[in-house]
């Protein structure tokens, strides 16, 4: 069995994890809302038509906020069609998911939904089809108390209280060929500039998110990010992020992506960090990497969960029709390895939380997503639930920084330590609890130097692993890839030594005085 070594040095401080890390997105896209958040006449629907058995689901995962209504299919999107009557809300092209929107749900009902849910929204304003002046009529809409029109309309909606929504995200992926009103960085940077001036205006207290480049392999990546920024630094509260890993490199590679993903942080902070000195400012743009996840493009993956499922890169509109209703579009049925990558993720966030304030895993259900529903049938966790939730009960508190003496594997992202650690100190509760992530075919004696912690006990051991790394949960066999409890061991000690098996992903939890 190979050997490593942690130091956990309750001095060595990275920062505190923001809540919002811990966020998702969801996307009209698919069946993410109809059918997924709200199918009224489901067995479990409440009276608003949302689904329990998802709230109850969102609400065990722990996520903290959602980004909503796009995406893609944000740049396309007349907010005001999903307010008012239902019956009069008009059916609209969407042009990014060729499919017919009925906007049924709009953003007086996600409000609504996130409550239930107990999660902060993260609102979105259109900058393709979008003007500046929809943008800054959508936060009075949200925002402003009462006694304009776009005010008392919420109100007659229904509405009285404003729903005070915090955070906005100016547009997505403006740089993306696919985006409807795709903008260069000039362009988008001065329209940015001047709805953030008019957001800003209608309410102060909000935070703005700025698009940087849709992923690191754009043509323009990063000056993209660089020119944006020129142009919005002063009224910018963060900067976006965006990336999706599948396994294209082989499995080391793959489990590794925790490496590319940590180098794209440092990157674009880098950009940011150009800008700041360029403008002389004091302020440090801190960044929101709102889409995540795993995403497979391919039939296999998609058609999982549905035989009948359409593959992502056929146009129907080509064929000279649309998706009328919720199509099973991005329907990715994730197997250990996807879950074991996407844990590796998961920590690069919450290592980087000197920098990533927030962060979205895209999506929360159906689409590329941990949770997904069957139309008037049950609902399950995929693999990539467990991981989240491990990071969202137990990554609240101070980041340490892991010191390690770790042996190395070659991957095509270069070395990467056979064990992938974080650590996370919950002073409040006297917890600490050391996240590691083993990508290697052979088990890991881990000898924890936590002396400046004084002698902890080990309360837990969370251990996700399943021999066969294609293993998925399906509707058949819900519980396929779910966790278990490894060894703990006995008594008090500052220098435990605990077993991380080949493959599998860790939660080891201690507990001091
Ligand atoms: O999450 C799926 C899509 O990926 C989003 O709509 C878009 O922003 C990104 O390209």
């Amino acid at each position: 069995m190979k050997k490593g070594k942690l130091y956990v040095e309750r001095n060595f401080k990275v920062a505190q994890t923001d809540p919002r890390l811990f966020g998702a997105f969801l996307e009209h896209l698919g069946r993410a809302i109809y059918t997924g958040i709200y199918e009224p006449g489901h067995p479990t629907a409440d009276s608003m038509g949302f689904r329990r058995d998802v709230l109850a689901l969102v609400e065990e995962l722990g996520c903290s906020c959602v980004r909503y209504p796009g995406g893609n299919f944000l740049s396309g999107y007349e907010w005001t069609d999903g307010i008012g009557p239902r019956e009069s809300r008009p059916k609209r092209l969407d042009y990014a998911w060729f499919t017919i929107e009925s906007n049924q749900v709009g953003i007086d009902e996600f409000v609504d939904w996130s409550k239930k849910a107990k999660t902060d929204v993260m609102a979105a304003v259109n900058m393709g089809t979008g003007t500046i002046q929809s943008a800054g009529n959508m936060v009075e809409y949200c925002n402003f108390e009462k006694g304009t029109y776009w005010s008392d309309l919420r109100r007659k909606n229904g509405h009285k209280d404003p729903h005070n929504i915090k955070l906005w995200c100016v547009g997505n992926e403006m740089d993306g060929p696919w985006q409807t009103g795709q903008l260069d960085a000039d362009d988008y940077g001065k329209k940015a500039k001047q709805a953030c001036k008019i957001m800003k205006w209608v309410d102060p207290s909000i935070e703005l998110v700025i698009c940087g480049s849709s992923n690191s392999s754009m043509p323009t990546y990063p000056s993209y990010d660089r020119i944006v920024l020129e142009h919005t630094y002063e009224h910018a509260d963060y900067l976006s992020l965006h990336m999706y890993f599948h396994e294209n490199q082989g499995q080391a590679g793959f489990l590794s992506s925790f490496l590319t993903m940590n180098d794209f942080i440092h990157t674009v902070a880098s950009a940011a960090d150009y800008v700041k000195a360029l403008k002389r400012s004091k302020k440090t743009l801190h960044l929101s990497f709102d889409e995540w996840n795993v995403w497979y493009n391919d039939p296999v993956r998609t058609q999982a969960f549905s035989k009948t499922d359409p593959v992502m890169g056929q146009n129907p509109a080509k064929l000279g029709n649309y998706f009328d209703g919720p199509p099973h579009i991005l329907e990715n049925n994730y197997s250990m390895l996807d879950t074991l990558a996407f844990g590796g993720l998961m920590m690069s966030l919450v290592n980087n939380a000197d920098r990533v304030k927030i962060a979205c895993l895209a999506q929360l259900v159906n689409a590329i997503a941990p949770i997904v529903t069957k139309e008037n049938g049950p609902v399950i966790r995929q693999g990539t639930f467990y991981p989240f939730k491990d990071m969202s009960m137990y990554g609240r508190g101070t980041v340490l920084q892991a010191v390690t003496d770790i042996p190395t594997l070659e991957t095509p992202n270069g070395d990467a330590p056979a064990v992938y650690t974080c650590i996370v100190n919950n002073e409040e509760k006297s917890e600490c609890t050391v996240f590691a992530l083993n990508i290697d075919q052979e088990d890991m004696m881990l000898s924890l130097d936590m002396r400046s912690l004084g002698e902890v006990e080990m309360i837990e051991h969370r251990l996700l692993k399943n021999e066969d790394l294609s293993a998925t949960n399906t509707f058949a066999d819900p519980d396929c890839i779910s966790p278990t409890q490894g060894a703990v061991l006995p008594g008090k000690n500052s220098s435990p030594e605990v077993k991380i098996p080949a493959l599998s992903w860790n939660v080891l939890r201690f507990r001091y005085a």
